[in-house]
């Protein structure tokens, strides 16, 4: 059998844009035929809502959303997975899990993320009511080898999401034919 699926998995501070550029490629991978299934950190915590932002609570969450990734792609469906996942250790775990695993590290600034605060949380975060926020109180752990890096403060979300597109391309060009 021909292995067509894969673990697209974008790591990122909030709002350097994994869940913008997560959702532009799961549409192009879908219109390509390709059955894809999005796993994003958010939605997940709202299936498992005790989760919080300890480091033991980040770990959990991203094994959890780890192994689920593994047993779609293992059925062959492809994963596109936007969730913070700061530690590089949790990382690591994950990638030992998946057969074909393709990070991206979503490295837009703090600084851009912080101006462009999506959700408010940065503003709550220096004004110290929201605690253990990434690249605030919480480290964020850049990956040392990612598979692609992007900056979405240098590009608009079509060409985040385009140079995703060919760096899937290039590694698993099965998965292409
Ligand atoms: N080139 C770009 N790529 C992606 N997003 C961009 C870009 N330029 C501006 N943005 C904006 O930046 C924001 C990114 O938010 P998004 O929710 O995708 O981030 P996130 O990394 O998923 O954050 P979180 O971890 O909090 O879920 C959106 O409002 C998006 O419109
Ligand atoms: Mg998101």
């Amino acid at each position: 059998m021909t292995e067509t699926a894969f673990v697209l998995w974008l790591t990122g501070l909030s709002g350097s844009g994994k869940t913008t550029v997560a959702r532009l490629v799961a549409a192009q991978l879908e219109r390509r035929g390709l059955r894809v299934e999005r796993l994003d950190g958010d939605d997940i915590r709202k299936m498992f809502p005790g989760t919080g932002f300890s480091k033991a609570d980040r770990d959990l969450h991203v094994r959890r959303v780890g192994h689920m990734a593994s047993l779609l792609e293992s059925k062959g469906i492809c994963v596109v997975a936007s969730l913070v996942s700061p530690y590089a250790e949790s990382r690591r775990f994950v990638r030992g899990l998946c057969r074909r695993f393709f990070e991206v590290h979503v490295s837009t600034p703090l600084e851009v993320c912080e101006k462009r605060d999506v959700k408010g949380l940065y503003a709550r975060a220096r004004r110290g009511e929201v605690e253990d926020f990434t690249g605030v109180q919480a480290p964020y752990e850049p990956p040392r080898s990612p598979e692609l890096t992007v900056d979405t403060s240098l590009l608009s979300p079509e060409q985040a999401a385009q140079l995703v597109l060919d760096g899937l391309k290039r590694r698993f060009p099965g998965a292409f034919a």
